[in-house]
């Protein structure tokens, strides 16, 4: 066993020489510890396993992410499990969540699409427990993962396995997607971090990366309450081919919200009137 402050120093000082954020080194002790981080600043004197903790960093230097490590993460100020069943919960979904959230009507019926951990679902069921949110995933391990994520923050979604809307009747006020949108070509160039440990079906539809979106959308008009809107989460400069995609699809595009650095990241459609 060694001083806290000691092993802290040293493994920060390792991480950095293998391109690995510092901060990594503290939410790992944190979590072997059992407490905060600020809990570790203050208590550098208390003795520690080194062992533990180094196999913790092994993974995170052989590139695993630090959310698969720790089994959570942050999102929408609530913590997920997660693991390489699901996609890591990424903060510009959050936009999606605030958009449903702001447009729901009180008591409405809301489904999510490509649930993976659950995170958009619950969030949106969590702050506006009016709703009746329905959410679905073509990967019944990533439903195994939302199950857990419904029961720790004693969520009411409904979850099902269903290849879109295929296993799930009754129409919708908001129909919502983070859908896989990235093309085949730019998820063989991803990152090995991305590539090797989320799951892949969760991160590429197909050539196009519009794939899922375009069956969604086809699929929607029959699902869409009267009045109704389909929000969806696009990829980085995708924003001009989903609005034509969309237009052919007897779609208005009501508009796209901008993430933190300006990048169109979430659109809001609603059919055209003939539709409704
Ligand atoms: C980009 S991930 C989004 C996960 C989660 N909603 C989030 O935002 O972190 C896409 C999800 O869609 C699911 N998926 C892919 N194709 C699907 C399909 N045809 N029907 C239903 N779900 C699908 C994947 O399994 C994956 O969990």
């Amino acid at each position: 066993m060694i001083r806290l402050d000691d092993l802290r120093a040293r493994r920060r000082e390792h991480a950095l020489q293998r391109g690995i954020n510092p901060r990594d080194v503290d939410l790992l002790l944190a979590d072997l510890v059992g407490k905060s981080v600020a809990y570790i600043y203050a208590h550098g004197e208390i003795l520690v396993d080194p062992a533990a903790l180094d196999a913790l960093l092994a993974r995170r230097i052989a590139g695993e992410p630090l959310q698969y490590i720790r089994g959570k993460t942050e999102f929408y100020t609530r913590e997920f499990l997660v693991d390489n069943r699901v996609l890591i919960p990424r903060p510009e979904t959050e936009i999606l969540v605030e958009a449903v959230i702001e447009r729901a009507p009180a008591g409405g019926h809301v489904i999510d699409i490509g649930t993976g951990s659950g995170c958009i679902a619950i969030s949106i069921e969590c702050e506006r427990p009016d709703l009746h949110v329905v959410s679905v995933d073509r990967s019944v391990e990533a439903l195994a993962v939302a199950m857990k994520n419904r029961e720790r923050l004693q969520s009411n979604v409904a979850l099902a396995a269903s290849d879109l809307f295929g296993s799930v009747s009754g129409t919708f006020d908001l129909i919502v997607s983070n859908p896989p949108y990235v093309p085949l070509a730019e998820y063989r160039e991803l990152a090995v971090e991305v590539r090797i440990h989320e799951p892949r079906m969760a991160l590429t539809p197909g050539p196009s990366g519009t794939e899922i979106i375009e069956r969604l959308l086809d699929e929607a008009h029959a699902r869409l309450a009267p009045h109704g809107r389909v929000i969806v989460e696009v990829g980085y400069g995708q924003d001009e081919t989903i609005r034509s995609i969309a237009t052919d699809k007897r779609y208005d595009v009501e508009e796209f919200l901008p993430d933190l650095a300006g990048i169109p990241r979430v659109v809001v459609l609603s059919a055209h009137a003939e539709q409704r």
